[in-house]
């Protein structure tokens, strides 16, 4: 059966109140695919959906972290701090963060074998703006930043890593990729990791699409064979748009 993961990322939204109401009433759907069900959400946030979401199965994470354990990072979050919360995920190398924020691939990479050694599940995304893709640039790029981001990972450390592939002129903007153009980039993205290392490792990999999923979409998006699930931003943000998401992927099971 196709493994899937339906994550929703808040990115700089609710209060600690707000994400409390949305989570108990997430935890009081008891979807029968919770288990392929996670919310990303800000720092702040983390303590209280770690309450409400014990024994509902849904999985919660950050969206950042530093790649140190400790030190003088002023308004720096490590993992250690993550893993006393007890996240499960943690996203890594959004577009947002590469842009706005100077992350890179190097520190991608850190950050990548850091969460690994402590077990939480790194959602690494990669994707290309709209310059690159109209110059048809867009398979070059992504698989450049694949082996930058993988370097020096052994095979059993990749095989954890969820990979989203969100174009960057998809996201926020409802300009979603067409279900073939998502599918291609994913099917793609699974060949690279193939190459780099073997057909299981890249097999047995989540790969995710993210980039105006919506509950219009999602069911489209989600039946093509390399798409595993969806990063969704604005669509996570309500409970009603969100479940309809994951009733989505539970409906293709
Ligand atoms: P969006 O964001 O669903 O609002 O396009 C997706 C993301 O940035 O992860």
């Amino acid at each position: 059966m196709k493994k899937f993961l339906i994550a929703g990322n808040w990115k700089m939204n609710k209060t600690i109140a707000e994400a409390k109401e949305f989570a108990d009433a997430l935890a009081a759907k008891n979807f029968a695919n919770a288990e392929e069900v996670a919310i990303l959400a800000p720092f702040t946030q983390l303590v209280t959906l770690g309450e409400s979401l014990k024994g509902s199965g849904i999985g919660f994470g950050a969206e950042n972290v530093h790649f140190e354990p400790s030190g003088a990072y002023t308004g720096e979050i490590s993992v250690p701090m993550l893993e006393e919360i007890g996240v499960n995920y943690c996203i890594v190398g959004h577009s947002e963060r590469r842009e706005y924020f100077a992350e890179t691939d190097e520190t991608c990479n850190l950050k990548l074998k850091a969460l690994i050694a402590a077990g939480i599940t790194p959602i690494l995304c990669v994707g290309e703006s709209l310059e690159v893709r109209e110059g048809n640039g867009e398979q070059t790029f992504v698989a450049s930043q694949l082996v930058a981001d993988f370097k020096g990972m052994p095979a059993d450390d990749v095989a954890k890593v969820v990979i989203a592939y969100e174009p960057i002129w998809a996201i926020g903007t409802g300009k979603t990729a067409t279900p073939d153009q998502a599918e291609e980039m994913c099917a793609f993205i699974r060949g690279v990791m193939g190459g780099m290392y073997s057909n299981e490792v890249a097999d047995s990999m989540l790969i995710l699409y993210g980039g105006s999923m919506k509950a219009s979409n999602a069911a489209d998006l989600l039946a093509k064979p390399d798409i595993n699930g969806g990063l969704i931003g604005g669509a996570s943000l309500k409970i009603d748009d969100f479940s309809a998401i994951v009733n989505a992927a539970n409906d293709l099971k």
